[in-house]
């Protein structure tokens, strides 16, 4: 078979990443200012039948296994059901099936949660930083908290799981709230995740003393509970290093409440594990988030380009892939020696 999507510190991309759009209904501060960006001109996003057919050629030809959509916000993307029943359609090369799962903020999503199941979606990982509307609020700059509850329980209801809950916490915002999120994740049967704020964010105002580590959460949610590492073996290129939950004392050997996952990109970088390649809404591959480069696919796709042609310019980008995005190097961390990407958060994909 033709080689997958190497790169030169012996990784092998299997998981794709791909932006439906750069736009989304909400503004959190992390990610980007209350007045939203210049979004990209409607004619530079990669059409549903375009976006389809890099998601074929990747999964046929290029060894790709699972498909994550993101956005900016994906469930504004009106053919979002079709793109994800065309995927789900697919097969590898040695004939298994392709999962396909979003990350989402999950406005709207009670509306699209059964189309989504029946598209066959099968995990969603929603954004969900607060339980407390006036700090949604403040952190979102839209009042949608109660939309967004909604959002998920559909999920859930539609058969789309085991639901993962994204949090990213901030000092004096809501860092208080890591055992609220995971006992109400608890209760719910959803897998919390607490992330790293990462310095990707359009205004870049992203600094070391807005971080809350994963050692914070960890201490914070030890208080209320027994925490055990899952197997780090296990993990693959999974972004969390995941926990299960007990009641604080009780006997190892109880069956757990759950799990909760943090994402430490920052102190604890997994890029030596990465297996992801990502798809911009415009068109773009980007071999890591922190790429400073892209590569166009969408110019190829509109010249005419064959498959073979742009598997092969596919596979060029990932060669260039960084062995590591370096924001924790400088000690104390800074992001000196550290190159932001090109483009934010929303408008490479989460
Ligand atoms: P699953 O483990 O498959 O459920 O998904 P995921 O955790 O990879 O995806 P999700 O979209 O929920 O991303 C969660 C968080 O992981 C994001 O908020 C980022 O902080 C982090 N993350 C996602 N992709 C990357 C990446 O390529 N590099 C780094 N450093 N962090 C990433
Ligand atoms: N750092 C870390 N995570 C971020 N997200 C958005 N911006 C940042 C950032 N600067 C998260 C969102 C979403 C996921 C795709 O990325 O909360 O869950
Ligand atoms: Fe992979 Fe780049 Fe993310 Fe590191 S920063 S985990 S190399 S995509």
């Amino acid at each position: 078979a033709a080689p997958g999507l190497l790169d030169p510190s012996g990784r092998t991309a299997v998981d794709l990443r791909v932006s439906l759009t750069d736009r989304c209904t909400l503004r959190c501060g992390y990610c980007m200012p209350p007045e939203g960006l210049d979004w990209m001109p409607d004619d530079e996003l990669l059409t549903d039948d375009e976006v389809v057919r890099l998601v074929r050629l990747a999964v046929e030809r290029l060894g790709v296994r699972e498909v994550r959509y993101t956005g900016g916000e994906p469930l504004l993307r009106r053919g979002l059901e079709r793109v994800v029943a065309a995927t789900t359609a697919l097969r590898t090369a040695d004939g298994s099936p392709v999962e396909a799962s979003m990350t989402t903020n999950a406005l709207g999503l009670d509306r699209r949660a059964a189309g989504l199941a029946a598209a066959g979606l099968r995990r969603v990982n929603v954004s969900l930083d607060t339980l407390r509307p006036e700090r949604f609020a403040a952190i979102t700059h839209r009042d949608r908290h109660a939309d967004v509850l909604r959002g998920v329980a559909a999920a859930a209801e539609a058969g789309i799981g085991p639901v993962k809950v994204n949090a990213v916490l901030m000092p004096g915002v809501n860092d208080d709230e890591a055992p609220d999120l995971l006992a109400w994740a608890l209760a719910h049967g959803y897998e919390l995740r607490v992330i790293e704020q990462m310095p990707i964010d359009a205004q870049g105002a992203w600094s070391r003393d807005g971080l809350v580590t994963a050692d914070d959460v960890l201490g914070s949610l030890r208080a209320a509970y027994d925490l055990e590492a899952d197997d780090p073996a296990t993990r693959g290129g999974a972004p969390a290093q995941t926990y299960r939950v007990r009641p604080r004392g009780a006997d190892p050997a109880s069956a757990p409440l759950g799990r909760v996952g943090v994402i430490a990109s920052v102190t604890r970088p997994f890029c030596e594990a990465c297996d992801r390649t990502r798809l911009t809404a415009d068109g773009q591959v980007r071999s890591c988030l922190f790429s400073t480069s892209e590569t166009d696919l969408r110019g190829l796709l509109r010249g005419g380009a064959p498959d073979d042609e742009v598997a092969d310019v596919w596979r060029a980008a990932m060669w260039g892939k960084a062995p590591a995005h370096g924001i924790g190097e400088a000690e104390p961390l800074t992001t000196s020696g550290f190159a932001r990407p090109s483009r934010s958060m929303s408008a490479i994909g989460g």
